[in-house]
């Protein structure tokens, strides 16, 4: 990505401006999406001390294992890069470098993804640094997708839109959960996405009434409702939806339910607009559902936002009063469950533009019955 350094660094610059302005002296980033939006190094965290540290008043420098130097030099803008080889101790280098950059006191904002074991060597050298999440700093940075990040999410839904009619042709009879997983997975990959954005779920009967169910061996069966949600990586940015679909036949109540929870979701996308506090938008969807009398069977959140993680801010859940703005990307995903019997769940990926919601999966959401 050498050709987007300029776009890290700009957004490095504008981070700083946020530290300086709260007066924050230091940005401690593992490896993982913050560490990739500034410095354009991608790569999940491990058990060796890897960090880029971002001081407000100095130019970024990352603490790097050999085993990634030639890695991180080749994908990011930063040049200030002190290696430290397999039988050094990480905790002499992070030491010397917080004692030059004289950073044993002062505010340090921690990514709270970092291991505990790697704050507990910031703790150990700087105990008398007021620490504080770094959410302050990259938050409202993230939530805010430019164009070019739009486009990636709108790549991702696209793929995702591919490979649930393909999933969905599938659901017949005596398949298991577990081959429409395993066949998300092999398309997604097959037609570009780098992987699935988290592990797929397909609950089928009574499993389709778990929200966070993944995927085991049952069959499926005539009758059946079928929840199948999953997303796809692309670029580093990840989509996420969700359909129900039924197995040969859908009784009378499946139906019924089924077009709640479609209104819902239509509800609430119609609902999107610039200055709506979020949480109104959980409450479109919620009242759509609890005149129904389903309210007690609608009991998460109608959505989260989505970026280079899954799930990111803005929720949309009550309690959240942060207005929506341009560039936010979020999903609307409402549903309705009935324990041990079964569950309905829709979900689309939303972006905020030009002051209106649009949907990234085209995918359609009328009943199906397979
Ligand atoms: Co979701």
């Amino acid at each position: 990505m050498k050709n987007s350094n300029s776009l890290f660094k700009e957004r490095s610059r504008a981070c700083v401006d946020i530290m300086d302005r709260k007066k924050i002296d230091l940005l401690v980033l593992p490896p993982g999406s913050n560490m990739y939006y500034l410095t354009g190094f991608h790569e999940e965290q491990w058990e060796r001390f890897l960090v880029a540290l971002f001081p407000r008043n100095r130019a970024p420098l990352f603490i790097v294992p050999e085993i990634y130097e030639d890695q991180v030099k080749s994908s990011t803008w930063i040049s200030d890069i002190r290696i430290w080889h397999e039988s050094d101790d990480p905790l002499v280098i992070l030491e010397k470098v917080l004692s030059d950059l004289c950073l044993m006191g002062g505010t340090i904002a921690m990514d709270t993804r970092l291991w505990a074991k790697f704050f507990l060597m910031f703790l150990r050298l700087a105990p008398k640094a007021h620490y504080i999440e770094s959410y302050e700093i990259m938050d409202e940075m993230r939530m805010k997708k430019s164009p070019l990040e739009i486009n990636l999410l709108e790549k991702a839904s696209s793929i995702a839109d591919r490979v649930m009619k393909k999933a969905i042709s599938e659901c017949k009879v005596g398949a298991k959960e577990k081959d429409i997983a395993l066949l998300i997975e092999c398309e997604t990959r097959r037609i570009g996405g780098e992987a699935t954005s988290f592990k797929p779920i397909v609950g089928s009967g009574p499993h389709s009434a778990l929200p966070h169910y993944r995927f085991g061996n049952r069959k499926f069966e005539s009758g059946d409702s079928i929840v199948i949600d999953f997303g796809a990586l692309y670029k580093g940015y990840c989509s996420d939806m969700t359909r129900t679909v039924f197995v040969e036949h859908c009784t009378k109540r499946k139906m019924k339910v089924y077009e709640v929870v479609k209104k819902a979701q239509q509800e609430a996308f119609e609902a999107v607009r610039c200055g709506i506090e979020a949480r109104q938008v959980d409450r479109v969807a919620r009242n759509c559902i609890h005149k129904k009398g389903y309210g007690e069977q609608f009991f998460h959140r109608t959505g989260h936002g989505i970026g280079l993680e899954v799930h990111e801010k803005p929720y949309i859940v009550e309690g959240n009063s942060r207005r929506l703005e341009n560039g936010m990307a979020f999903s609307i995903e409402p549903g309705i469950y009935f324990a041990n019997d079964f569950g309905v769940r829709i979900e689309d990926v939303v972006t905020l533009e030009e002051c209106k919601g649009r949907r990234l999966n085209l995918y359609p959401r009328e009943l199906i019955v397979v």
